[in-house]
């Protein structure tokens, strides 16, 4: 529709029809099957208000939403079309790895053709936005929602968020396959005091606009439609109510024109917030702070018509979001065509077609981090003859998918066993659960109950340990239980489960030969798990190719090519863990033998495995970095090169890792900051010349009077495989 055609339906909308638009409800309401993300026991809309709804969420399937678009249109006085969200956080039905997990590829083009896919998919199910990308910072892993993130070092989130971007929505949302994107949750959710989801967000301006809003900017820069507002309080204002946070950052600095959203219930929360004495008045405080649509309450639909009557708020305010929500309707074609590309056709062809799941496959290997990899012991021969035990409760689990994703058939995702079964080697495999998820019972997020059955225990176990007996070699596949993550999972223990803890001892009494795959969204602690294993690797949740990736890089036709999003601390005490800190005025050197130095008496202050840290099946070695200038200027960029070789006996790829350190500066600067990475692929004895450009831009910050800017001084650059080690060259910034 032409804009002037869109002005005028706006201008001949009533005030029932406009508010009605400001209104997000969930799919379900419509008597049809969709997915609940939230409370629903305190919504008690009437069958007027639903009628007037504007956009609807957590609902898919293309006959289904077609079906609710006609329903809707036909009681829209002007028949404006529903818009349809839907949180497609790693996929829609062909499922890949969860967001931590895709930080760990390192590869933003690889997010990119991900979430091309997931658009394609979803698109074909009549979705039109997807809830997504999530792009808080995060640096505590007690925090149940670092899964959904690509974790703590903002210029990697920025790249993958703007990759997610792209990929959702192409060059238009108009065009068939695309969607248009969230960004989320605006802002500093992931700062939440303690790890604890939904609690206090306290953080200095500096540290909220050096660390935590670039990869927003990011995102919006990249033309991100939605922005979705945050549970949390940023400095004791509620986001959802925050006029500085969403009209003066957001809107005038950012420049975000889109379409702001509220999170869940955000707006009626406000009440327990204790800044709304009720609900009308948290309506009030979220239109003035430039929220233009309010998913899953009612302080707009049931109190704006009197406010406006009061004064309280005026017609400017609901016309700025009603032309929002009209906007983001248009861009999408959905006044000409309301089904888009909804297509009963299309899923059958789409959703788990080979193509994709070779894509989440391939994903998956990427996403894979290797931790220790003693004596070799990866990759397995595959050979006749080899006798290996997969023993664990996701030996067989198809469970691998995350807490964020809703595949419709969970039997479609490939478990280990199915996988390595498919892998056609011919070396001899048994498969045994060897225990129980959880030594009790225990709640499942999504409602479900895992009732610990104490019978099952000895008889378990001796299987698991007869088939460990007569192995070469045992494959553990142990993990925190995938609805122990994301939303509302928040955790005091960052441990695997003791009901497998104590399996993996028990299988190290009689087979040292261990591989311990991990599966969990966030890093844990993983000190005794290393110290019963040969090998451990990070798997996160791969998706629906689980068992297929994890047997193309166990016999060796691939690598795992991950890399940590995150740090993974010695212990949870040591959370909030992030590798980009301060030296402090006592830094220490890693060790315990030392005086009056930052750190703890009685835990050496490192990490187990730092950030960017992954293991291949070659090695590789690193030359001295060369700069192609002694001084950076703005107008003169420094190009800093290494030469990479591969000193193993198998192709490899590595990730090399670019970080700044600026010494000094009239604030405290951080040890490192990766500004740069890139994988090259070399055979055995292969060399090449790697190069980043370091630019002045780089090094801005807000300084002492918080001007965002470069200061000279001496820096230095680190060119390597991970935030810890890599060789360093020394230049001075003019
Ligand atoms: C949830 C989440 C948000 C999600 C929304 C819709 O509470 O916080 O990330 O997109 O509700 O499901």
């Amino acid at each position: 529709m032409k804009e002037t055609e869109l002005k005028k339906l706006l201008s001949e909308m009533t005030l029932e029809e406009k508010i009605g638009q400001l209104l997000q409800v969930a799919g379900t309401l419509y008597g049809e099957n969709g997915l609940v993300t939230g409370d629903l026991d305190y919504f008690k809309i009437t069958g007027e208000e639903l009628d007037r709804a504007g956009s609807v969420l957590s609902i898919s399937g293309a006959a289904k939403l077609k079906k609710i678009q006609d329903y809707c249109m036909g009681k829209q006085p002007h028949r404006i079309p529903q818009i349809f969200m839907l949180d497609i956080i790693n996929g829609y039905e062909t499922i890949y790895p969860v967001p931590l997990g895709q930080g760990a590829t390192f590869e933003p083009e690889m997010a990119e053709k991900l979430a091309e896919m997931a658009a394609k998919e979803g698109s074909a199910a009549g979705v039109h936005v997807t809830f997504s990308p999530m792009v808080d910072l995060v640096r505590d892993a007690r925090w149940g929602r670092v899964m959904e993130s690509t974790g703590e070092d903002p210029y990697l989130n920025g790249e993958m968020g703007a990759a997610m971007v792209r990929g959702y929505q192409g060059q238009s949302v108009l065009d068939k396959g695309r969607m248009a994107a969230c960004v989320k949750h605006f802002a500093g959710y992931g700062g939440a005091e303690a790890g604890r989801d939904y609690d206090t967000v306290e953080l200095s301006e500096r540290t909220l606009r050096d660390d935590y809003l670039p990869a927003y900017k990011r995102a919006i820069d990249e033309g991100v439609k939605l922005v979705m507002t945050s549970f949390n309080t940023l400095n004791r204002v509620p986001s959802t109510a925050n006029s500085w946070l969403m009209k003066d950052v957001l809107r005038e600095e950012m420049g975000f024109e889109g379409v702001l959203i509220s999170d869940y219930g955000a707006v009626k929360e406000l009440v327990n917030h204790g800044i709304a004495k009720d609900e009308a008045q948290a309506g009030e405080l979220a239109i003035k702070a430039g929220v233009d649509i309010e998913m899953m309450s009612l302080s707009y639909i049931r109190h704006m018509e009197e406010q406006l009557k009061q004064g309280v708020i005026t017609m400017e305010m609901i016309d700025a979001s009603v032309w929002n929500v009209l906007c983001l309707k248009n861009d999408l074609g959905l006044f000409e065509n309301p089904y888009k590309d909804a297509s009963e056709e299309d899923e059958k062809e789409l959703l788990l077609c080979p193509e994709h799941r070779a894509l989440a496959r391939e994903a998956a290997v990427k996403s894979f981090c290797l931790l220790k990899n003693e004596e070799n012991i990866l990759p397995f021969e595959g050979q006749e003859g080899e006798k290996i035990a997969f023993i664990g409760p996701f030996a067989t689990s198809h469970e691998v998918f995350g807490s964020w994703s809703f595949p419709s058939d969970p039997a479609k995702m490939v478990s280990i066993k199915e996988g390595m079964e498919g892998s056609n080697k011919n070396a001899s495999m048994t498969f045994a659960k060897g225990c129980q998820m959880f030594g009790h019972d225990f709640k499942l997020k999504d409602g479900r109950w895992f009732r610990y059955d104490a019978s099952l225990k000895e008889p378990l176990l001796e299987e698991a340990l007869r088939a460990a007996k007569d192995a070469d070699k045992v494959v553990l596949c142990i993990g925190e239980h995938q609805q122990m993550t994301g939303e509302a999972a928040s955790r005091t223990r960052l441990q695997i489960p003791e009901e497998q803890m104590e399996l993996l001892r028990k299988v190290w009494e009689v087979n040292q030969n261990i591989v311990t795959i991990v599966f969990a969204g966030r890093p844990l602690e993983l000190m005794e798990v290393s110290g019963w294993s040969k090998a451990v690797m990070m798997a996160w949740f791969p998706g629906c190719e689980t068992g297929n990736a994890i047997a193309d890089v166990l016999f060796g036709a691939k690598e795992p090519g991950g890399r940590l999003p995150m740090s993974f601390p010695y212990v949870v005490a040591q959370e909030p863990c992030y590798y980009n800190r301060f030296r402090s005025g006592r830094p220490n050197n890693g060790t315990l033998e030392q005086g009056f130095v930052m750190g703890y008496i009685d835990q050496i202050d490192k990490m187990l495995y730092p950030f960017g840290f992954g293991l291949g099946y070659t090695t590789f070695a690193y030359s001295p970095v060369s700069l192609s200038a002694q001084e950076l200027t703005g107008e003169q960029p420094i190009i800093a090169k290494v030469t990479v070789t591969n000193t193993g006996h198998r192709e490899g790829t590595e990730t090399v890792q670019m970080y700044i350190c600026d010494l000094f500066g009239s604030v405290v600067r951080p040890n490192r900051q990766l500004k740069g990475f890139t994988k090259v692929t070399l055979q055995p004895g292969e060399s090449k010349e790697v190069s980043f450009t370091v630019t002045e831009e780089m090094f801005r910050f807000l300084n002492i009077r918080m001007d965002y800017v470069s200061e000279p001084g001496d820096c230095k650059v680190f060119i390597g495989p991970d935030s810890t080690t890599g060789n360093g060259a020394d230049f001075v910034l003019k």
